[in-house]
């Protein structure tokens, strides 16, 4: 028989002082509560979160698994009793988790469920730098944890103790059930103690054992502090992750990667890039310094930044080139285009070969709707080109700078579409040598006054 888990993400967070609920702050781009499900359902059968009354976007987090809802938060040991009749005659192992306990893995989970088979009672500790305000695991010469006392009751010497309960507890789901249901609310705090089962179960002479594991691991968040050392707990992981799989990175730690970022082989990542969700970069791309990507693919050899922007639904094809300040948003570029100065295309499908002049702008937006542009392969888009959506440019064809292209553009032709140019003979700058435009006296600023234009020339 499998083991049940549940796990406990009621609490308000109130250290975190914030309107969310706790455990639906991110860490690597998805909320804390997911990363401990994906360790926990490789471990356990079945499980069931227990939430507030009030965490619909909780709930909806957590899906497909059962939520039992804590209507009082009176304690953990309570908030655990609340998912037990979820449970439905489950009679295996009954696992209970913290949800602001996220970075728990799957290895540790499972030295944990092993451990069962030496002791009625499990849970995993850990000895952290500063053991704070951590509950103390009290343990006897037999090798037995006696009891776990919270810090709030905790005696001078109690709080001396190095070891910490970690939040995670495992047992038969008879004891489980019966345990749960004798804790009671006589502490610092009147809460019912989850930590009050250890002592439960010594009264009836039972064994209970604890597991450690690295504090990196078993930290849990309270406070933003907290949430930002996991988060580099997160990251560090993440960054090992990507190098052992190939990656290159000149400068590990000034690259951020989210949960599911995922890299082919012969990647190479230049310092200061950040990956949001849903990030994938294939064989021997190379994302260059300050680049910022979401949402996106990037194929084989393509070349991305410096200083690049990819937003959702970008998809840059193999040997394509984005360079400095571009920005792509929904947009392919087709295999072999270049992009590569201070451009935005954005809701733009971009041929393969094409070339994207600098400062080129798709007008996608017209206050109501967003438009597409479609740019045929091997088009050439001359620098500071206004493409007014929705518009197509043909194959081949060629558009010339300064241009601002309102309607379709068959293939092979040239469009231009600007002012004409009007040259003014002997009518040039009359100041030189006696001032400059940033001259600041009365003099300087004469000597800017030109005659102007008959209107009729303009
Ligand atoms: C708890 C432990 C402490 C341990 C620490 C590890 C208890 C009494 N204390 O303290 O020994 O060292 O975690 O991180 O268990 N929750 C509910 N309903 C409630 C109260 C809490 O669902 O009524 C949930 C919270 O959402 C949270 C978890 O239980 O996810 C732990 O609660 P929290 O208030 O964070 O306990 P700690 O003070 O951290
Ligand atoms: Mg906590």
């Amino acid at each position: 028989m499998t083991a049940a888990a549940i796990i406990l993400a009621a609490g308000l967070g109130t250290r975190m002082r914030s309107s969310r609920p706790k455990v639906m702050h991110p860490l690597g781009g998805r909320p804390m509560i997911r990363h401990l499900l994906g360790a926990v359902e490789a471990r356990f059968g079945r499980v069931v979160v227990v939430v507030g009354p009030d965490m619909p976007e909780l709930e909806a987090a957590v899906a497909p698994h059962r939520v039992a809802v804590q209507r009082e938060r009176l304690g953990t040991a309570h908030a655990a009793l609340q998912a037990m009749p979820q449970l439905g005659g489950h009679d295996g192992d009954v696992a209970v988790l913290y949800g602001d306990n996220p970075l728990v893995t799957e290895a540790t989970l499972g030295r944990l469920l092993t451990a069962r088979a030496e002791a009625d009672l499990v849970l995993l500790a850990m000895r952290p730098a500063d053991p704070g305000r951590y509950g103390r695991v009290v343990t006897a010469a037999d090798g037995n944890v006696d009891c776990i006392v919270e810090w709030a009751d905790a005696t001078e010497t109690e709080r001396a103790i190095g070891l910490c309960n970690a939040g995670v507890v495992c047992a038969a789901s008879g004891d489980m059930a019966r345990w749960l249901a004798a804790v009671g609310n006589d502490n610092a705090k009147g809460e019912y103690y989850l930590t009050d089962l250890v002592a439960l179960a010594r009264a009836e002479g039972k064994r209970v054992h604890a597991v450690e594991a690295p504090e990196a691991e078993l930290r849990g968040i309270n406070s933003r502090a907290e949430l930002a050392a996991a988060e580099a707990t997160l990251q560090a992981r993440l960054r090992a992750a990507a190098l052992d799989a190939g990656v290159t990175m000149l400068a590990p730690e000034t690259v951020f990667l989210s949960h599911d970022t995922s890299f082919g082989p012969d990647v190479t990542l230049e310092p200061h890039i950040v990956c949001g969700p849903g990030v994938s970069v294939e064989e021997g791309a190379i994302i260059r310094a300050f680049s910022h990507l979401e949402g996106c693919v990037v194929k084989r050899e393509a070349i991305v930044g410096p200083y690049a922007r990819l937003r959702p639904g970008t998809v840059v094809e193999a040997r394509a080139h984005v360079g400095n300040f571009v920005e792509l948003k929904a947009t392919t570029l087709g295999e072999g285009a270049k992009a590569n100065h201070l451009a935005y295309l954005g809701d733009a499908t971009i041929g393969a070969g094409a070339n994207i002049g600098a400062g080129t702008i798709t007008c996608n937006y017209d206050g109501v709707n967003k438009h597409r542009t479609e740019i045929g392969e091997d088009a050439f888009i001359g620098s500071d080109t206004a493409l007014v959506a929705p518009v197509k440019v043909g194959a081949r064809a060629l558009v010339g700078a300064g241009s601002v292209i309102t309607a379709n553009v068959p293939d092979d032709a040239l469009a231009i579409a600007r002012g004409r140019q009007t040259v003014f003979a002997g009518r040039g700058f009359k100041g030189k040598g006696k001032s400059r435009p940033d001259d600041r006296s009365a003099e300087g600023r004469e000597g800017l006054n030109r005659p102007a234009a008959p209107k009729e020339q303009i």
